[in-house]
């Protein structure tokens, strides 16, 4: 972008920089250059210092390249008037390079170049950085009494190697809370390597776990690694373990009771030195009764079970969850909304949530491409009917529905009074007479 009052300026430096092949967007004025760069993203704008006739102190350069601050696009500031000082206060507000008028053709171009370079690579290494430093840690996101427990739970178990079960609805965050387990291990600098059971055909079900050599079955071309192999001292996640077939089972029970495996087509046996932790939205002991599931192998991978919650039973999880979401999605949108106004927390707090975070993210990130404000309001919020479902109502006495109510509240709020209320949305007094009136035992 070229921003200069004067025509003859804009004129010429189009003309210079479209004959380098630039594509050149220009600007007369402060209000147009900040409305244009944030339409139409330019790579880097050239902006003059003095856009009223009469003024040569370069403050209005100053106030525009502030305003630009935040949107990260490197300004190269241009000006008659340019003094040592103007300069170095240019450089400290954040610009990224200053060129006195008349400029130099050679000069200008190669600022411009490296300017664009540099940014380039600022932009490859933010990839980079959230791509590596991998930040289950920064996202996990635990506040409410249950998730708190949890959270005492895992940093327990995590460095041990046993078995884990996570149980949870979709989208509770069995997948992250595996891998958060893995990066609280000691296992951590191993791989975290995840299989999706209900992903893997029953014909290729050895061949992905173990591996298998060229020539073992007609389209093995190649030789493959298998999981087991890929999460060598690491750990490996089963995920939707419960969809495994019947027949395949015995197969995975070998491995997790021997610790040895065979590549397919390799006579050797390996040995696995491997953490497994699994997750299923399906009720395990259900299936076992149903014979669908057997029961030994169900006992070596529920060493340990987590609960995770739904989100409709972690109200105080909400809000923050939400906030981290609008930071991510912000980020991505190059958005600067930062938070929600108390009717939009209302909302959330409302809401069923039967797709639980995974529907929360999906909402926020709606609501952060249709917003143009700081803060995301309740009308943004597009959730999905949250009616219940009267089919699945029983019908009992009123109290009883109560008492069930309350016994829930208090179970998922482990014994908390205070939070079994707020779920309830009731006050801590009205909830101690219910608990004295249906003789539900409570700690004081
Ligand atoms: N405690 C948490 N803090 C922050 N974000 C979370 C948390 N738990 C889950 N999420 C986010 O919610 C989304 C769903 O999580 P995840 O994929 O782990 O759920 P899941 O239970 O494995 O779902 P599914 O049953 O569909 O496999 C992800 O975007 C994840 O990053
Ligand atoms: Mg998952």
């Amino acid at each position: 972008m070229v921003a200069d009052d004067d025509d003859d300026i804009r004129l010429a430096l189009s003309l210079l920089l479209s004959s380098e092949s630039y594509k050149v967007i220009e600007a007369s004025t402060p209000k147009d250059v900040i409305i244009k760069a944030s339409q139409q993203k330019p790579d880097i704008i050239l902006l003059d210092m003095n856009f009223s006739r009469d003024t040569t102190c370069g403050q209005e350069g100053l106030d525009t390249l502030q305003q630009l601050k935040q949107s990260a696009i490197p300004v190269i500031l241009m000006t008659a008037w340019g003094t040592i000082d103007l300069a170095v206060k240019a450089l400290q507000e954040g610009a990224c390079d200053f060129i006195e008028k008349p400029w130099n053709n050679f000069k200008l171009l190669n600022s411009i170049k490296q300017q664009l370079c540099f940014s380039k690579i600022k932009q490859e290494n933010q990839c980079y950085h959230q791509l590596f430093t991998n930040d289950v840690s920064d996202n996990w996101v635990c506040q409410s009494s249950s998730m708190l427990a949890i959270e005492q739970l895992i940093k327990q178990i995590a460095p041990t190697d046993a078995n884990v079960l996570i149980l949870g609805e979709n989208g509770t965050g069995k997948s992250l809370l595996a891998e958060r387990i893995h990066q609280l291990s000691h296992r951590q600098r191993s791989p975290f390597i995840a299989v999706n059971m209900a992903a893997i055909p029953e014909s290729l079900f050895e061949s992905e776990l173990f591996g298998h050599q060229k020539g073992a079955f007609t389209d093995a071309r190649q030789n493959r690694v298998g999981r087991f192999q890929l999460a060598e001292k690491g750990t490996l996640f089963l995920d939707e373990v419960g969809t495994l077939p019947l027949p395949l089972q015995p197969k995975l029970l070998r491995v997790l009771e021997t610790g040895s495996y065979e590549v397919l087509g390799a006579s050797q046996t390996q040995t696995a030195d491997v953490r497994i932790i699994s997750a299923t939205n399906a009720d395990l002991s259900k299936l076992v009764s149903s014979g669908e599931f057997r029961q030994d192998l169900l006992y070596r991978l529920n060493t340990l079970v987590i609960n995770l919650p739904p989100l409709r039973e972690r109200l105080d999880d909400i809000e923050a969850l939400a906030i981290s979401l609008i930071q991510r999605f912000s980020l991505k949108y190059n958005k600067h909304c930062v938070s929600l106004t108390k009717g939009a927390i209302k909302k959330l707090r409302q809401h069923t949530w039967p797709g639980n975070i995974r529907e929360l993210s999906h909402v926020i990130e709606r609501a952060i491409l249709l917003t143009t404000e700081p803060k995301i309001d309740a009308d943004q919020l597009l959730l999905e009917s949250t009616e219940t479902p009267t089919n699945n109502v029983i019908l009992q006495p009123l109290e009883m529905a109560e008492k069930q109510l309350i016994v829930k509240a208090m179970e998922v709020s482990s014994g908390q009074v205070l939070e079994a209320a707020k779920l309830l949305e009731i006050s801590r007094n009205a909830l101690y007479r219910r608990l004295e009136k249906f003789c539900i035992q409570y700690e004081s």
